[in-house]
């Protein structure tokens, strides 16, 4: 036989170069399926697509690879033959289309690169820590982006405002480590899909870099104020409770015996009918011991007020005004009991303050006022005095402040001098 036109002439004519050609077939076919096989995979397992060029990109070349490997059957199966022409023109038109898609995906990593360019120009202008997520969210084009500072001190991840993120999230997003000389700064939390285009990734973490130290810097200073406002804050309890066992002690030990010892007095007393002398001195005795009663209850009340736990805050400050040295009006806007520590911090606010003007203020008179104002308790307390008070030369007014703020209020004092002095606390109620 002469030389062959062509090599299907071959595999027409000899048999067993047929055969060979056949087997050739074949294993082409199944080499594409295998790739279309693991392109669906990776888009099964990808979560949602955002680039949507991307995913054209893939699935065009999966619909490409698709048709190839059914014009290899087709061109096997004399059976087929009447379906070759169709397969053939619909993979020419899909390989001629390639151009035009590769174009489409080329154009959007540009768009891409722009981003980038567009988020190095917004990190210049100097980029509030509060913005950086938005700008990062837009050059990476998703919008679910969440950064995650790396806290070593506590060993956690935290948002913007100190508080626990967890990384890697429930949600099964991905996650970007960066990491900045070496040190971890920060984790990313993003969209799966974004994992196909690192180098986006890596460009827009790097030139975030001093942008998300900063970021992670004021991350830290609110987890650490967060820290301290709940230590204060424990602080506080722990000592109320003290203080409260403390009362409960002098109550039940010291007062208790002392009362017991003037009953035995008195009964002692009532025996002795011969000796008016030694009932004198007994009855001196007797007055001695109410004496030291009644300076023990009031050091008990200085330490914590019983009266505010068994009848409540506006009982509670009746009995102080009433022992005020001055005249003191008292208003009281509220609607049952609050919580323990705040009616303990209200009442310190007025024992305080009234202790003040008794000692300070040359006052001819007071108001006290206490009420729930838009889910706040109010305590003021106004002298007509001499004003100029000072919350930083004594124990007294910032100790007050102390036990407001650890409640999350804050204690105002308008002070003009000549003019009085105005105390103003405001703690947030539920
Ligand atoms: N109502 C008041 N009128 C005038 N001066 C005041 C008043 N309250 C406080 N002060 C001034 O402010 C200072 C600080 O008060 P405080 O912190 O309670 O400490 P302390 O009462 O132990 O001196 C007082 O020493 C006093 O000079
Ligand atoms: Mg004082």
């Amino acid at each position: 036989a002469g030389s062959p036109d062509n090599l299907l002439a071959i595999s027409t004519q000899t048999g067993a170069a047929g055969v060979v050609e056949k087997v050739q077939l074949f294993s082409l076919s199944a080499i594409l399926l295998t790739g279309v096989g693991i392109l669906a995979n990776r888009q099964r397992h990808g979560g949602r697509a955002r680039r949507p060029a991307i995913a054209l990109l893939i699935d065009s070349f999966a619909l490409g690879l698709l048709l190839a490997t059914t014009l290899f059957v087709v061109a096997n199966f004399e059976a087929l033959s009447p379906a070759f022409r169709p397969v053939q023109r619909a993979t020419l038109l899909v390989i001629g289309l390639a151009p035009v898609v590769f174009l489409i995906g080329l154009l959007d990593a540009r768009l891409a690169q722009s981003a980038v360019g567009e988020l190095m120009v917004e990190l210049r202008a100097n980029l509030a820590p509060a913005d950086l997520r938005d700008a990062l969210a837009r050059a990476l084009r998703d919008p679910s982006v969440t950064l995650a500072y790396w806290l070593p001190a506590f060993q956690r991840y935290v948002d913007l405002d100190g508080r626990q993120v967890e990384v890697p999230d429930r949600d099964g997003r991905a996650t970007t480590l960066i990491d900045r000389d070496g040190v971890h700064v920060a984790a990313l939390l993003h969209d799966g899909a974004l994992d196909d285009e690192r180098d986006l990734l890596d460009g827009v973490t790097a030139a975030a870099g001093i942008a998300l130290e900063n970021a992670r810097l004021q991350a830290e200073l609110q987890a650490r104020l967060e820290e301290l406002r709940g230590s204060r804050a424990r602080v506080i309890a722990e000592g109320q409770k003290e203080r409260q066992r403390l009362e409960r002690n002098l109550h039940d030990g010291a007062q208790q015996r002392l009362i017991a010892l003037s009953l035995e007095l008195s009964l002692l007393e009532q025996r002795l009918t011969t000796d008016p002398e030694a009932r004198t001195r007994l009855d001196q005795a007797r007055h001695e011991i109410a004496l030291s009663l009644e300076e023990l209850r009031d050091v008990a009340r200085g330490i914590h007020p019983a009266v505010l736990s068994g009848h409540g805050l506006e009982v509670a400050l009746e009995s102080i005004v009433a022992q005020a040295p001055l005249p003191v009006r008292l208003l009281i806007e509220l609607d049952g009991r609050l919580q323990e520590p705040l009616e303990v911090a209200a009442y310190y606010v007025v024992s305080e303050s009234l202790a003040n003007i008794g000692k300070h203020a040359q006052a001819t008179a007071a108001t006290v006022e206490v009420a729930r104002k838009r889910g706040q308790i109010v305590v003021e307390v106004v002298d007509n005095g001499i004003g100029g008070a000072d919350t930083e030369s004594g124990s007294g007014l910032r100790g007050l402040a102390d036990r407001v703020e650890a409640l999350g209020g804050r204690l105002l004092v308008w002070t003009p001098t000549g003019s009085g002095t105005r105390v103003r606390a405001e703690i947030p109620c539920a």
